[in-house]
């Protein structure tokens, strides 16, 4: 425990002005490959397709590049590179340059893919003129020219949609052998080409120079937007007076705003966006990376600039991707809407399977929570305020002394009766893992580790020691299946005493963060695991850490998900919290954004950073209501868990140095709002949990940004602030202090939309702004006219109780009177909805009727029914309505509300479990 604290004393006391300390990251001019290739701007490419080489079969174009280089003498000598360009399912294509004949195997990202993306087919269109054409089955082109090398890719209207190349700054340094005197003799341009150093940090870079680049170019695109994780706005700034977004997983103390600088994930896509359409890259690459950004539209990028690249055009974005090792590995999805290129990614990188329900109501966490008795009296808290609540976590201190999978004797001895006493009320616990392994003698983890090889080695192969948490620590390698093979085994409950199948888990630090590394994380020439059947030797027996970095936390959560699969023999979902992110990780984890701060910027923030995530295929993300450094008053607290409320993950969580905030700690107005919010939150908890199955079967996001519905609509463009859940809710949540009233944009003025306050079914029609009054009560949420929505509004302690409570349907109407909706029923659990044991139903609503229809072979035995139905803009009152479900007939009673615009259907009892219609007459 001592340890602990001295670690703390340090760090809370280096930074107790509350800032990030910038000295420990490094800016690009620091980072030895963002300098050299960000000087690098040669006139025209240096690297030619050698057109006789040209092949193409089945999905796949393969040929020749070529251009010069040095060799470890200066000379120049020619270089070949293999180039394969295949075409995929669903208008993507895939470009990868990788040297012909490297002196050992370059590394190849391994862990995003969700598994080989699928063929389609490929056809050469033309080979005249130096160049070289081919198309897709959906009729998309690809150019490429010969000399100097470039891609045009087309959309179907024979435009250019991207193009790769076209400024010259694809770049593959070719790997060299190392000869003795090269470090001393280095020419100044070869200036730490075998060895780098950042402040006392040493990087031995045993195979030199690496790195790869290239820019992407995309023509009539108005922003960018993706490349996560930043506290920067939603659409992509030009980088050209700054730093590069950085992507590289850290761990950031007290990370800032606004900011490009790298944070705890680091997902490679990016989408280009414009009214005539819309397209995507992922650069496929787990390096650290930097993406410099130009965007010809902002005001900021000079006349002369724009005149030369674009010809005088207003409409275009180049981006450029550097990388420090790796091989050139770019998806181009073709798009051409928002909806298409987000389901195009996730096609590639997987969705987020089914979350277990409860992971979808409210969390409460603290660092820590620090006895059974603690837990039980928060546990009890909730019960005596009347606040749901479905988990309480248990952050690091639980264990015993930072050793995990083992528990504190003195503080939690009957850690299986605690979690039994949550299960009985339906709710669950969280507890913490993390990837750092305590090197103590006696600690059976550590013994194993040592004992089978199962550790990262450092540079001289010997087992890494860093400092986290428990102090000297090592870190397990996930790349060694034997590795993934003893983990997964530690979840199994006879070796996690005292936890059970409602027992999920918290994988932070997974950066992973060391704390006397270099930029707080691990050094790059630290060594993984390498499949020997590779048959490599000496330096090429191993990966480096700088290799994998950014796939280093998804290779943990990947490991802890095989673990949590087996401990119940697949047979319950489980949930998994990781911070480190990176292409793929929604197919294993929820994520949350990080260690902020209880100040309302970080809430503001928290719109931003999950919407851009969610594009990039994370859509369950939240932040820490209340903010985890600091304490929020009772305003801040009240806004943040409204906001936290319509966030995919919703917990409450804050550092242990900061006063008790459990909602009832508050005065009693403010716990009043709190369980307002809290309680919003699960009556749309089934609403929810349908958005999310719908987004399993069809990859869109569950939070949307306002462009990807409205396209076309320029406004949206920049909208950061304001969301969508799904196509139905429209939530802007307040992130001001002391405000009454708040400006919101109601998207869809083309398609004469109607918007539907949700407290009051006050209509407007979408007509861009409006001024929305905010009292503290006020949470800004707006139901889309043609929508049904459905709500559970009986008061429960948990979701577990809610099971067989029956719905409230919520429909708003649209102009013309109609609208529609979904529902996803089933246990919340297990997977037996992979076997059909699952409702899905589509709910529609017209003048004449309403029917619920089942659709699909699939069923399971609900008890739940329909207790209300409200249907708001109805334009004439029915007389009467009839019920129809199976042979039973039953007249129905109704009343009429507001302006006479708002039905209620009282009592229709209607049931889930099949099909039924209700039949109007005016
Ligand atoms: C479990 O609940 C019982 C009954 O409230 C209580 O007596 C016991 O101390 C609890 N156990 C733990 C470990 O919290
Ligand atoms: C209303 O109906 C018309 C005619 O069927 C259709 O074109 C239009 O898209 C509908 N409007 C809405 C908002 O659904």
């Amino acid at each position: 425990m001592r340890l602990i604290n001295i670690a703390l004393v340090v760090v809370l006391t280096v930074h107790s002005t509350f800032s990030v300390d910038k000295n420990n990251f490094k800016t690009c001019e620091q980072s030895g490959f963002c300098k050299r290739l960000r000087n690098l701007k040669p006139e025209k490419s240096q690297y030619s397709l050698n057109l006789d080489s040209v092949f193409v079969h089945g999905n796949v174009l393969s040929a020749e590049v070529i251009t010069v280089n040095h060799d470890t003498e200066n000379k120049n000598v020619l270089w070949h590179y293999a180039l394969k360009l295949s075409a995929l399912v669903d208008g993507t294509f895939r470009v990868e340059i990788d040297e012909a004949e490297p002196l050992y195997p370059r590394y190849r990202t391994q862990l995003s893919l969700d598994g080989e993306p699928k063929p389609d087919s490929l056809k050469l269109v033309s080979k005249e003129n130096g160049q070289i054409t081919v198309s897709n089955s959906q009729g998309y082109k690809v150019v490429i020219r010969a000399e100097p090398l470039k891609f045009t890719f087309l959309d179907k209207n024979g435009e250019e949609a991207v193009v790769l190349n076209d400024n010259a700054q694809l770049f593959v340094e070719p790997l060299r052998v190392k000869n003795s005197g090269d470090e001393e003799n280095a020419v100044e341009s070869d200036e730490g080409a075998w060895s780098e150093s950042f402040k006392s940090h040493h990087d031995s870079k045993p195979r030199g120079n690496e790195a790869v680049s290239l820019d992407v170019a995309f023509p009539d695109a108005d922003q960018v937007y993706g490349i996560p994780e930043h506290t920067d706005k939603l659409n992509l700034a030009t980088t050209t007076s700054g730093e590069p977004y950085r992507l590289y997983n850290l761990d950031v103390f007290e990370f800032e705003l606004d900011s490009r600088m790298a944070i705890y994930g680091a997902i490679p896509v990016l989408y280009a966006h414009g009214s005539k359409r819309t397209v995507g890259v992922f650069w496929h690459n787990s390096a650290e990376t930097w993406v410099d950004i130009v965007n010809y539209g902002d005001e900021t990028v000079v006349g002369s600039l724009v005149n030369l690249v674009t010809g005088g055009q207003k409409r275009r974005v180049d981006a450029r991707l550097m990388s420090e090792s790796g091989i050139v590995d770019v998806f181009v999805m073709m798009g051409d809407r928002p909806s298409d290129v987000f389901r195009q990614y996730t096609k590639l990188t997987g969705v987020a399977p089914l979350p277990p329900r409860f992971s979808l109501a409210y969390h409460q966490s603290r660092w820590n929570y620090v006895d059974e008795a603690d837990v039980r009296a928060v546990d009890e808290g909730f019960d005596e305020h009347d606040v749901p609540a479905d988990v309480l976590w248990l952050d690091i201190e639980y264990t015993d002394g930072k050793k995990y999978f083992t528990w504190d004797p003195i503080k939690f001895p009957h850690p299986a009766e605690m979690v039994a006493n949550l299960t009985a009320k339906g709710r669950k616990m969280v507890v913490i893992i993390d990837p750092h392994i305590k090197r103590e003698a006696g600690y059976f983890l550590h013994e194993d580790a040592t004992e089978m090889g199962l550790y990262v080695k450092n540079k001289d192969g010997k087992d890494y020691d860093g400092w986290c948490w428990p102090g000297s620590s090592s870190y397990l390698d996930f790349f060694n299946p034997a590795v993934i093979k003893y983990y997964t085994e530690r979840y199994k409950f006879q070796n996690f005493p005292g936890t059970s199948k409602d027992v999920h888990i918290w994988n932070d630090m997974n950066e992973p963060s060391v704390f006397n590394g270099p930029e707080i994380t691990m050094p790059k020439d630290c060594r993984h695991y390498k499949s020997p059947q590779d048959g490599e030797e000496g330096i090429a027996s191993f990966w480096e850490h700088r290799h994998v970095h950014n796939e280093y936390g998804l290779s943990y959560i990947k490991g802890t998900h095989e673990g949590m699969m087996a401990r119940t023999d697949a047979h319950y979902r489980p949930f998994i919290l990781s911070r480190a992110v990176f292409a793929g990780t929604q197919r294993f984890a929820a994520v949350w954004t990080g260690d902020n701060m209880a100040e309302w910027g970080f809430l503001a923030a928290s719109v931003p950073m999950c919407l851009s995530l969610a594009t990039a295929g994370v859509s369950f993300c939240g932040s820490d209501v209340g903010g985890f450094f600091k304490y929020p008053d009772a305003e801040l607290m009240t806004r943040w868990y409204q906001a936290g409320a319509f966030q995919a993950f919703f917990r409450a969580h804050s550092h242990i140095e900061t006063k008790r905030r459990e909602p009832w700690l508050y005065d009693a107005t403010t716990l009043a709002r709190i369980r307002d919010a809290v309680r919003r939150r699960y009556a749309l908890l089934d609403f929810w949990y349908t958005l999310f199955y719908e987004h399993s079967i069809d990859g869109l996001p569950v939070t949307r940004p306002l462009f990807q519905q409205y396209p076309q609509e320029q406004q949206t463009y920049t909208i950061d602030n304001t969301y969508l859940l799904g196509d139905k809710l429209l939530v802007s949540p307040v992130v001001e202090a002391g405000v009454s009233s708040v400006k919101v944009y109601l998207p869809g003025r083309e398609r004469r939309e109607l918007w539907y306050d949700v407290d009051t079914f006050q209509q407007h029609s979408a007509n861009g702004h409006i001024h929305q009054d905010v009292n503290i009560g006020k949470i800004p949420v707006y139901q889309r006219g043609g929508t049904i929505i459905p709500r559970k509004e009986r008061v429960r302690r948990s979701s577990t109780l809610m099971t067989n409570d029956p719905y409230t349907l919520l429909a708003a109407l649209d102009v013309n009177g109609t609208a529609e909706g979904t529902l996803y029923i089933d246990d919340g659990e297990t997977f037996d909805y992979k076997s059909n044991k699952y409702i899905y139903a589509k709910i529609t609503f017209s003048p004449d009727a309403m029917t619920y229809k089942l659709q699909n072979n699939a069923h399971y035995p609900t008890r739940t029914w329909v207790e209300r139905i409200v249907v708001a803009g109805i334009k004439t009152a029915p007389k009467s309505a009839q019920l129809i479900q199976g042979e039973s007939r039953s007249a129905l009673h109704m009343t009429i509300h507001r302006g006479n615009d708002v039905l209620v259907v009282r009592k229709p009892g209607a049931k889930m479990a099949a099909d039924w219609e209700i039949r109007f007459t005016y």
